[in-house]
Protein backbone atom coordinates (compact mmCIF):
# COMPACT_ATOMS: atom_id res chain seq x y z
CA UNK A 1 0.00 0.00 0.00
CA UNK A 2 1.21 3.47 -0.48
CA UNK A 3 2.22 5.59 2.16
CA UNK A 4 -0.51 8.67 3.31
CA UNK A 5 1.07 11.23 2.79
CA UNK A 6 1.15 13.95 5.24
CA UNK A 7 1.31 17.91 5.11
CA UNK A 8 2.43 19.95 8.17
CA UNK A 9 1.37 23.33 9.09
CA UNK A 10 3.81 24.57 12.23
CA UNK A 11 7.30 23.62 13.26
CA UNK A 12 7.28 24.35 16.82
CA UNK A 13 7.16 22.97 19.86
CA UNK A 14 4.45 20.30 18.82
CA UNK A 15 4.74 20.09 14.86
CA UNK A 16 8.91 19.05 16.46
CA UNK A 17 7.45 16.61 18.42
CA UNK A 18 5.51 15.28 15.97
CA UNK A 19 7.73 14.91 13.22
CA UNK A 20 10.26 12.91 16.44
CA UNK A 21 7.67 10.90 17.41
CA UNK A 22 6.29 9.19 13.74
CA UNK A 23 9.85 8.97 12.41
CA UNK A 24 10.74 6.92 15.55
CA UNK A 25 7.73 4.97 16.03
CA UNK A 26 7.31 4.39 11.90
CA UNK A 27 6.82 0.70 12.15
CA UNK A 28 5.25 0.72 15.13
CA UNK A 29 2.83 3.07 13.82
CA UNK A 30 2.28 1.71 10.12
CA UNK A 31 0.90 -1.54 11.87
CA UNK A 32 -1.94 -0.24 13.23
CA UNK A 33 -2.55 2.60 10.75
CA UNK A 34 -2.48 -0.27 8.02
CA UNK A 35 -0.24 2.43 6.19
CA UNK A 36 2.85 3.79 6.77
CA UNK A 37 2.41 7.36 7.54
CA UNK A 38 4.71 9.73 5.74
CA UNK A 39 4.85 13.82 6.32
CA UNK A 40 6.35 15.24 2.98
CA UNK A 41 5.50 18.54 3.50
CA UNK A 42 6.24 21.35 5.97
CA UNK A 43 5.16 24.81 6.64
CA UNK A 44 7.84 26.82 9.30
CA UNK A 45 8.46 30.23 9.19
CA UNK A 46 12.05 29.50 9.57
CA UNK A 47 13.18 26.59 7.56
CA UNK A 48 16.95 27.45 8.32
CA UNK A 49 16.28 27.28 12.32
CA UNK A 50 18.89 24.18 13.83
CA UNK A 51 16.85 21.05 13.92
CA UNK A 52 17.95 18.26 16.22
CA UNK A 53 16.90 15.33 14.13
CA UNK A 54 16.12 14.22 10.71
CA UNK A 55 13.92 16.55 8.25
CA UNK A 56 15.10 14.17 5.27
CA UNK A 57 12.44 13.65 2.76
CA UNK A 58 10.43 16.68 3.78
CA UNK A 59 10.13 19.89 1.67
CA UNK A 60 9.96 22.92 3.63
CA UNK A 61 7.68 25.31 2.87
CA UNK A 62 7.86 28.81 3.94
CA UNK A 63 3.68 29.86 3.07
CA UNK A 64 1.15 27.70 4.80
CA UNK A 65 -1.27 27.63 1.59
CA UNK A 66 1.68 25.26 -0.42
CA UNK A 67 1.13 22.46 2.13
CA UNK A 68 -2.78 22.84 1.91
CA UNK A 69 -2.96 22.94 -1.81
CA UNK A 70 -0.01 20.42 -2.32
CA UNK A 71 -1.70 17.39 -4.24
CA UNK A 72 0.45 15.16 -3.11
CA UNK A 73 -0.62 16.16 0.85
CA UNK A 74 -3.57 13.68 1.87
CA UNK A 75 -4.22 14.88 5.07
CA UNK A 76 -3.27 17.96 7.05
CA UNK A 77 -2.00 18.67 10.67
CA UNK A 78 -2.50 21.77 11.56
CA UNK A 79 0.01 22.79 14.60
CA UNK A 80 0.44 26.60 13.90
CA UNK A 81 -2.07 28.32 16.78
CA UNK A 82 -4.50 30.92 16.87
CA UNK A 83 -7.50 31.43 15.00
CA UNK A 84 -5.84 33.41 11.55
CA UNK A 85 -4.32 32.06 9.31
CA UNK A 86 -5.36 28.14 11.03
CA UNK A 87 -9.15 28.19 10.43
CA UNK A 88 -8.53 29.65 6.32
CA UNK A 89 -5.98 26.80 5.95
CA UNK A 90 -8.13 24.40 8.10
CA UNK A 91 -11.50 25.49 6.07
CA UNK A 92 -9.92 24.82 2.58
CA UNK A 93 -7.98 21.87 3.72
CA UNK A 94 -11.58 20.68 4.36
CA UNK A 95 -13.03 21.56 1.18
CA UNK A 96 -10.24 19.88 -0.48
CA UNK A 97 -11.31 16.64 1.27
CA UNK A 98 -8.62 16.08 3.12
CA UNK A 99 -8.77 14.97 6.83
CA UNK A 100 -7.22 17.44 9.36
CA UNK A 101 -5.92 16.60 12.94
CA UNK A 102 -5.17 20.10 15.20
CA UNK A 103 -4.04 20.22 18.73
CA UNK A 104 -6.20 23.87 18.43
CA UNK A 105 -8.23 24.39 21.05
CA UNK A 106 -8.78 27.97 20.56
CA UNK A 107 -9.62 27.54 16.89
CA UNK A 108 -11.79 24.39 18.19
CA UNK A 109 -13.31 26.57 21.15
CA UNK A 110 -13.93 29.42 19.16
CA UNK A 111 -14.88 28.08 15.73
CA UNK A 112 -15.61 24.37 16.19
CA UNK A 113 -19.30 24.26 15.25
CA UNK A 114 -18.66 26.04 11.70
CA UNK A 115 -15.81 24.21 11.40
CA UNK A 116 -17.67 20.64 12.43
CA UNK A 117 -20.43 21.24 10.13
CA UNK A 118 -18.05 22.39 6.94
CA UNK A 119 -16.38 19.00 7.76
CA UNK A 120 -19.79 17.29 7.83
CA UNK A 121 -20.96 18.17 4.94
CA UNK A 122 -17.87 17.55 3.06
CA UNK A 123 -17.81 13.92 4.70
CA UNK A 124 -14.11 14.82 6.29
CA UNK A 125 -12.49 13.90 9.74
CA UNK A 126 -11.30 16.70 11.92
CA UNK A 127 -9.58 15.32 14.29
CA UNK A 128 -8.63 17.21 18.07
CA UNK A 129 -7.08 14.92 20.65
CA UNK A 130 -4.11 16.62 21.40
CA UNK A 131 -6.60 20.15 22.31
CA UNK A 132 -7.51 18.85 25.46
CA UNK A 133 -5.10 17.88 28.23
CA UNK A 134 -1.79 17.15 26.27
CA UNK A 135 -1.26 13.42 25.53
CA UNK A 136 -4.29 12.38 27.99
CA UNK A 137 -6.54 10.86 25.30
CA UNK A 138 -9.71 12.29 27.17
CA UNK A 139 -11.46 13.35 24.11
CA UNK A 140 -11.78 9.44 22.72
CA UNK A 141 -12.24 8.39 26.56
CA UNK A 142 -15.75 10.86 26.27
CA UNK A 143 -16.77 10.39 23.08
CA UNK A 144 -16.15 6.40 23.03
CA UNK A 145 -14.90 4.62 26.18
CA UNK A 146 -18.05 6.43 28.12
CA UNK A 147 -20.74 6.67 25.60
CA UNK A 148 -22.86 4.27 27.68
CA UNK A 149 -22.87 7.06 30.57
CA UNK A 150 -24.74 10.03 30.96
CA UNK A 151 -22.18 12.14 32.18
CA UNK A 152 -23.06 13.97 35.36
CA UNK A 153 -19.75 15.97 36.22
CA UNK A 154 -16.43 16.76 34.37
CA UNK A 155 -13.98 18.23 36.49
CA UNK A 156 -10.13 18.64 36.07
CA UNK A 157 -6.38 20.40 36.20
CA UNK A 158 -6.33 21.18 32.20
CA UNK A 159 -3.40 23.81 31.90
CA UNK A 160 0.08 22.04 32.36
CA UNK A 161 1.47 26.11 32.90
CA UNK A 162 -0.67 26.92 35.82
CA UNK A 163 -0.03 23.76 37.54
CA UNK A 164 3.68 23.74 36.85
CA UNK A 165 3.53 27.31 38.55
CA UNK A 166 1.30 26.85 41.62
CA UNK A 167 3.37 23.40 41.71
CA UNK A 168 6.62 25.22 41.82
CA UNK A 169 5.02 28.09 44.34
CA UNK A 170 4.36 25.79 47.08
CA UNK A 171 6.92 23.02 46.81
CA UNK A 172 9.24 25.00 46.31
CA UNK A 173 8.60 28.85 47.26
CA UNK A 174 9.60 29.85 43.95
CA UNK A 175 8.17 33.14 42.53
CA UNK A 176 5.21 33.01 40.01
CA UNK A 177 7.46 35.57 36.90
CA UNK A 178 10.48 33.50 37.74
CA UNK A 179 8.40 29.92 37.13
CA UNK A 180 6.27 31.13 34.13
CA UNK A 181 9.55 31.97 32.09
CA UNK A 182 10.68 28.49 33.16
CA UNK A 183 7.24 27.13 31.63
CA UNK A 184 7.84 29.17 28.74
CA UNK A 185 11.07 27.79 28.06
CA UNK A 186 10.25 24.54 28.24
CA UNK A 187 7.61 25.00 25.58
CA UNK A 188 4.49 24.52 27.81
CA UNK A 189 3.02 27.92 27.55
CA UNK A 190 1.44 29.36 24.83
CA UNK A 191 2.57 31.77 22.54
CA UNK A 192 0.91 34.53 24.45
CA UNK A 193 1.59 32.85 27.91
CA UNK A 194 -1.50 35.22 29.46
CA UNK A 195 -3.74 32.75 27.99
CA UNK A 196 -2.41 30.35 30.32
CA UNK A 197 -2.28 31.96 33.34
CA UNK A 198 -5.35 33.95 33.06
CA UNK A 199 -7.41 30.68 32.54
CA UNK A 200 -8.62 31.17 29.25
CA UNK A 201 -6.61 28.11 27.62
CA UNK A 202 -8.45 26.06 30.60
CA UNK A 203 -11.57 27.90 28.93
CA UNK A 204 -10.98 26.33 25.60
CA UNK A 205 -10.35 22.79 26.96
CA UNK A 206 -13.36 23.25 29.03
CA UNK A 207 -15.49 24.47 26.45
CA UNK A 208 -14.68 21.40 24.39
CA UNK A 209 -15.11 18.87 27.23
CA UNK A 210 -18.63 19.89 28.19
CA UNK A 211 -19.47 19.77 24.53
CA UNK A 212 -18.54 16.35 24.36
CA UNK A 213 -19.81 15.38 27.50
CA UNK A 214 -23.08 16.84 27.74
CA UNK A 215 -24.12 17.14 23.42
CA UNK A 216 -24.41 20.35 23.59
CA UNK A 217 -22.60 22.82 21.14
CA UNK A 218 -19.25 24.77 21.89
CA UNK A 219 -20.06 27.14 24.05
CA UNK A 220 -16.76 29.13 24.56
CA UNK A 221 -18.70 32.47 25.64
CA UNK A 222 -20.48 30.92 28.55
CA UNK A 223 -17.15 29.87 30.39
CA UNK A 224 -16.48 31.58 33.78
CA UNK A 225 -13.51 32.63 33.78
CA UNK A 226 -10.69 33.72 36.49
CA UNK A 227 -6.78 32.99 36.45
CA UNK A 228 -4.31 32.19 39.11
CA UNK A 229 -2.28 35.23 38.73
CA UNK A 230 -4.14 36.74 42.30
CA UNK A 231 -3.32 33.34 44.13
CA UNK A 232 -0.31 34.64 46.80
CA UNK A 233 2.06 32.54 48.34
CA UNK A 234 0.49 32.89 51.78
CA UNK A 235 -2.81 31.80 50.33
CA UNK A 236 -1.10 28.30 49.33
CA UNK A 237 0.27 28.20 52.68
CA UNK A 238 -2.99 29.27 55.03
CA UNK A 239 -4.53 26.64 52.32
CA UNK A 240 -1.96 23.70 53.37
CA UNK A 241 -2.74 24.24 56.77
CA UNK A 242 -6.00 23.53 56.22
CA UNK A 243 -5.38 20.75 55.06
CA UNK A 244 -6.06 21.44 51.50
CA UNK A 245 -4.40 22.29 48.02
CA UNK A 246 -4.48 25.15 45.53
CA UNK A 247 -5.29 24.33 41.88
CA UNK A 248 -6.45 25.89 38.93
CA UNK A 249 -9.55 23.57 37.90
CA UNK A 250 -12.08 23.64 35.00
CA UNK A 251 -15.40 22.28 35.73
CA UNK A 252 -18.51 21.23 33.79
CA UNK A 253 -21.39 19.86 36.09
CA UNK A 254 -24.58 19.20 35.46
CA UNK A 255 -27.52 20.65 38.20
CA UNK A 256 -31.18 20.57 38.34
CA UNK A 257 -31.69 23.76 36.45
CA UNK A 258 -28.57 23.61 33.83
CA UNK A 259 -24.91 23.40 33.72
CA UNK A 260 -22.31 25.14 35.07
CA UNK A 261 -19.10 26.10 33.12
CA UNK A 262 -16.22 27.70 35.42
CA UNK A 263 -12.38 27.52 35.55
CA UNK A 264 -10.73 29.44 38.38
CA UNK A 265 -8.50 28.67 41.24
CA UNK A 266 -9.77 26.06 44.07
CA UNK A 267 -9.22 24.66 47.19
CA UNK A 268 -9.26 20.81 47.14
CA UNK A 269 -8.79 18.28 50.25
CA UNK A 270 -4.96 17.41 49.96
CA UNK A 271 -6.10 13.77 50.71
CA UNK A 272 -7.53 14.04 46.85
CA UNK A 273 -6.05 12.28 43.85
CA UNK A 274 -6.43 16.18 41.87
CA UNK A 275 -4.66 17.33 44.37
CA UNK A 276 -1.69 15.83 44.46
CA UNK A 277 -1.77 16.28 40.46
CA UNK A 278 1.79 18.04 40.21
CA UNK A 279 3.67 19.96 37.58
CA UNK A 280 3.24 19.58 34.00
CA UNK A 281 1.06 16.48 35.01
CA UNK A 282 -3.04 17.13 34.23
CA UNK A 283 -5.78 15.17 35.50
CA UNK A 284 -9.48 14.77 34.22
CA UNK A 285 -12.22 13.03 36.73
CA UNK A 286 -15.20 12.30 34.85
CA UNK A 287 -18.21 11.11 36.77
CA UNK A 288 -20.72 9.10 34.46
CA UNK A 289 -23.91 7.78 36.09
CA UNK A 290 -22.74 4.13 35.24
CA UNK A 291 -19.28 4.08 35.70
CA UNK A 292 -18.88 6.26 38.58
CA UNK A 293 -15.83 8.71 38.82
CA UNK A 294 -12.89 7.73 37.03
CA UNK A 295 -9.26 9.70 36.73
CA UNK A 296 -7.45 10.41 33.99
CA UNK A 297 -3.57 11.25 34.48
CA UNK A 298 -0.78 12.50 31.90
CA UNK A 299 1.28 15.26 31.03
CA UNK A 300 -0.78 17.88 30.01
CA UNK A 301 1.88 19.74 27.57
CA UNK A 302 4.99 19.77 25.88
CA UNK A 303 6.10 18.27 22.77
CA UNK A 304 6.38 14.67 22.55
CA UNK A 305 3.45 14.11 24.78
CA UNK A 306 1.59 16.62 22.79
CA UNK A 307 2.55 14.63 19.92
CA UNK A 308 1.48 11.44 21.17
CA UNK A 309 -2.07 12.45 20.89
CA UNK A 310 -1.32 14.19 17.34
CA UNK A 311 0.20 10.44 16.37
CA UNK A 312 -3.02 8.84 17.64
CA UNK A 313 -5.36 11.17 15.46
CA UNK A 314 -3.34 10.63 12.69
CA UNK A 315 -3.63 6.95 12.88
CA UNK A 316 -7.42 7.38 13.68
CA UNK A 317 -8.47 9.45 10.19
CA UNK A 318 -6.07 7.36 8.03
CA UNK A 319 -7.95 4.48 9.49
CA UNK A 320 -11.27 6.73 8.50
CA UNK A 321 -10.28 7.13 5.15
CA UNK A 322 -12.01 4.34 3.76
CA UNK A 323 -15.19 4.27 6.21
CA UNK A 324 -17.97 5.39 5.35
CA UNK A 325 -19.02 9.15 6.49
CA UNK A 326 -22.19 8.14 8.48
CA UNK A 327 -20.32 5.59 10.52
CA UNK A 328 -17.64 7.73 11.90
CA UNK A 329 -17.56 9.10 15.71
CA UNK A 330 -19.47 11.85 15.33
CA UNK A 331 -16.89 15.60 16.10
CA UNK A 332 -18.53 16.19 19.29
CA UNK A 333 -19.79 12.70 20.27
CA UNK A 334 -23.49 12.91 19.77
CA UNK A 335 -25.15 13.31 16.36
CA UNK A 336 -25.09 16.59 15.04
CA UNK A 337 -28.97 16.72 14.91
CA UNK A 338 -29.07 15.37 19.00
CA UNK A 339 -26.94 18.48 20.48
CA UNK A 340 -28.94 19.89 22.92
CA UNK A 341 -28.65 23.88 23.86
CA UNK A 342 -28.69 23.46 28.12
CA UNK A 343 -28.89 26.61 29.89
CA UNK A 344 -25.57 27.54 31.33
CA UNK A 345 -25.95 28.87 35.11
CA UNK A 346 -24.78 32.46 35.75
CA UNK A 347 -22.27 32.68 38.63
CA UNK A 348 -24.44 34.01 41.15
CA UNK A 349 -26.40 30.60 40.68
CA UNK A 350 -23.57 28.01 41.49
CA UNK A 351 -23.21 26.76 45.18
CA UNK A 352 -19.41 26.30 45.72
CA UNK A 353 -17.47 26.49 49.76
CA UNK A 354 -15.31 29.33 49.94
CA UNK A 355 -12.03 30.34 51.78
CA UNK A 356 -12.34 33.57 52.48
CA UNK A 357 -9.19 35.76 53.08
CA UNK A 358 -9.69 38.83 54.58
CA UNK A 359 -7.04 42.09 56.24
CA UNK A 360 -8.46 43.29 58.93
CA UNK A 361 -7.43 45.81 62.15
CA UNK A 362 -6.25 43.91 65.43
CA UNK A 363 -9.55 45.21 67.86
CA UNK A 364 -12.36 43.62 69.76
CA UNK A 365 -15.41 42.89 67.92
CA UNK A 366 -14.05 42.38 64.65
CA UNK A 367 -14.76 38.80 64.04
CA UNK A 368 -17.90 38.89 65.33
CA UNK A 369 -19.06 41.50 63.01
CA UNK A 370 -17.48 39.68 60.20
CA UNK A 371 -19.70 36.39 61.80
CA UNK A 372 -22.70 38.18 61.90
CA UNK A 373 -22.97 39.14 58.53
CA UNK A 374 -21.88 35.78 57.29
CA UNK A 375 -24.67 34.34 59.37
CA UNK A 376 -27.21 36.98 57.91
CA UNK A 377 -26.73 36.09 54.57
CA UNK A 378 -27.10 32.22 56.19
CA UNK A 379 -23.36 31.01 55.09
CA UNK A 380 -21.98 28.97 58.06
CA UNK A 381 -18.52 28.93 59.20
CA UNK A 382 -16.26 25.56 58.80
CA UNK A 383 -13.04 26.83 60.38
CA UNK A 384 -11.25 30.26 61.46
CA UNK A 385 -8.13 30.83 61.85
CA UNK A 386 -6.12 34.33 62.85
CA UNK A 387 -2.88 35.24 61.82
CA UNK A 388 0.29 36.72 63.15
CA UNK A 389 0.21 40.23 61.30
CA UNK A 390 3.33 40.85 59.40
CA UNK A 391 6.26 42.93 61.03
CA UNK A 392 5.71 46.22 59.04
CA UNK A 393 1.29 45.72 59.00
CA UNK A 394 -0.86 47.22 61.28
CA UNK A 395 -3.87 44.62 60.34
CA UNK A 396 -4.07 41.06 61.13
CA UNK A 397 -4.90 38.06 58.30
CA UNK A 398 -8.06 36.34 58.85
CA UNK A 399 -8.70 33.17 57.38
CA UNK A 400 -12.56 31.46 57.28
CA UNK A 401 -13.70 28.35 55.26
CA UNK A 402 -16.98 28.98 54.57
CA UNK A 403 -19.86 25.84 53.54
CA UNK A 404 -21.36 25.68 50.91
CA UNK A 405 -23.20 28.70 49.93
CA UNK A 406 -24.73 30.35 46.58
CA UNK A 407 -22.77 32.78 45.17
CA UNK A 408 -24.97 35.85 45.04
CA UNK A 409 -25.27 35.14 48.59
CA UNK A 410 -21.61 35.15 49.57
CA UNK A 411 -21.83 38.35 46.92
CA UNK A 412 -23.44 40.17 49.04
CA UNK A 413 -22.32 39.07 52.69
CA UNK A 414 -18.51 40.16 50.84
CA UNK A 415 -19.87 43.69 50.13
CA UNK A 416 -21.34 44.30 53.51
CA UNK A 417 -18.06 43.09 54.74
CA UNK A 418 -15.85 45.48 52.90
CA UNK A 419 -17.80 48.26 54.30
CA UNK A 420 -16.93 47.76 58.19
CA UNK A 421 -13.98 50.40 58.65
CA UNK A 422 -11.91 47.37 60.16
CA UNK A 423 -11.73 45.44 57.14
CA UNK A 424 -8.71 46.96 55.44
CA UNK A 425 -8.93 45.53 51.62
CA UNK A 426 -11.48 43.95 49.68
CA UNK A 427 -12.22 40.30 50.58
CA UNK A 428 -10.11 37.64 48.88
CA UNK A 429 -11.61 34.75 48.01
CA UNK A 430 -10.80 31.31 46.16
CA UNK A 431 -13.77 28.39 45.52
CA UNK A 432 -13.19 25.26 47.14
CA UNK A 433 -14.24 21.83 45.72
CA UNK A 434 -14.19 18.97 47.79
CA UNK A 435 -14.84 16.77 44.19
CA UNK A 436 -17.38 14.11 46.30
P1 LIG B 1 4.98 27.06 18.66
O1 LIG B 1 4.94 28.54 18.81
O2 LIG B 1 6.11 26.34 19.26
O3 LIG B 1 4.92 26.69 17.10
C1 LIG B 1 3.98 27.28 16.24
C2 LIG B 1 4.40 27.08 14.78
O4 LIG B 1 3.52 27.82 13.95
C3 LIG B 1 5.78 27.57 14.43
O5 LIG B 1 6.27 26.84 13.34
C4 LIG B 1 5.54 29.00 14.03
O6 LIG B 1 6.51 29.50 13.17
C5 LIG B 1 4.22 28.91 13.33
N1 LIG B 1 3.40 30.10 13.50
C6 LIG B 1 3.08 30.70 14.67
N2 LIG B 1 2.28 31.76 14.43
C7 LIG B 1 2.11 31.82 13.11
C8 LIG B 1 1.38 32.70 12.26
N3 LIG B 1 0.68 33.72 12.73
N4 LIG B 1 1.41 32.50 10.94
C9 LIG B 1 2.12 31.50 10.44
N5 LIG B 1 2.83 30.63 11.21
C10 LIG B 1 2.82 30.80 12.52
O7 LIG B 1 3.60 26.52 19.21
P2 LIG B 1 3.28 25.08 19.79
O8 LIG B 1 3.89 24.04 18.96
O9 LIG B 1 3.54 25.09 21.26
O10 LIG B 1 1.69 25.06 19.65
C11 LIG B 1 1.06 24.72 18.42
C12 LIG B 1 -0.40 24.43 18.70
O11 LIG B 1 -0.50 23.32 19.58
C13 LIG B 1 -1.17 25.55 19.37
O12 LIG B 1 -2.51 25.53 18.93
C14 LIG B 1 -1.14 25.16 20.85
O13 LIG B 1 -2.18 25.70 21.58
C15 LIG B 1 -1.27 23.67 20.73
N6 LIG B 1 -0.79 22.89 21.85
C16 LIG B 1 0.45 23.11 22.36
C17 LIG B 1 0.94 22.33 23.37
C18 LIG B 1 2.29 22.51 23.96
O14 LIG B 1 2.62 21.83 24.92
N7 LIG B 1 3.11 23.42 23.41
C19 LIG B 1 0.11 21.26 23.95
C20 LIG B 1 -1.19 21.08 23.33
C21 LIG B 1 -1.61 21.89 22.32
P3 LIG B 1 7.98 29.82 13.67
O15 LIG B 1 8.63 28.49 13.85
O16 LIG B 1 8.56 30.60 12.56
O17 LIG B 1 7.83 30.60 14.95
N1 LIG C 1 -0.31 25.92 27.22
C1 LIG C 1 -0.98 24.69 27.39
C2 LIG C 1 -0.82 24.23 28.82
C3 LIG C 1 -0.45 23.68 26.43
O1 LIG C 1 0.06 24.75 29.51
O2 LIG C 1 -1.55 23.35 29.26
C4 LIG C 1 -1.22 22.39 26.44
O3 LIG C 1 -2.50 22.55 25.95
Amino acid sequence: MQPVKIGLLGFGTVGGGTVRVLARNAQEIARRAGRELRITTVFTRDPSKPRLYSVEGMRLVTDPWQVVEDPEVEVVAELIGGISPAKELILRAIELGKPVVTANKALIALHGNEIFARASQRGVMVAFEAAVAGGIPIIKVLREGLAGNRIEWVAGIINGTCNFILSAMREQGREFAEVLKEAQALGYAEADPSLDVEGIDAAHKLTILAAIAFGIPLKFASVYTEGITRITPEDIRYAEELGYRIKSLGIARRSGEGIELRVHPCLIPARRLLANVEGVMNAVVVKGDAVGPTLYYGPGAGAEPTASAVGADLVDVVRAMTADPENRVPHLAFQPDALSDLRVLPMGEVETAYYLHLRVADQPGVLADIARFLADHDISIEAVIQKEPKPSQQDVPLIFLTHKVRESALDAAAKKIESLPTVKAPVHRIRLETLE
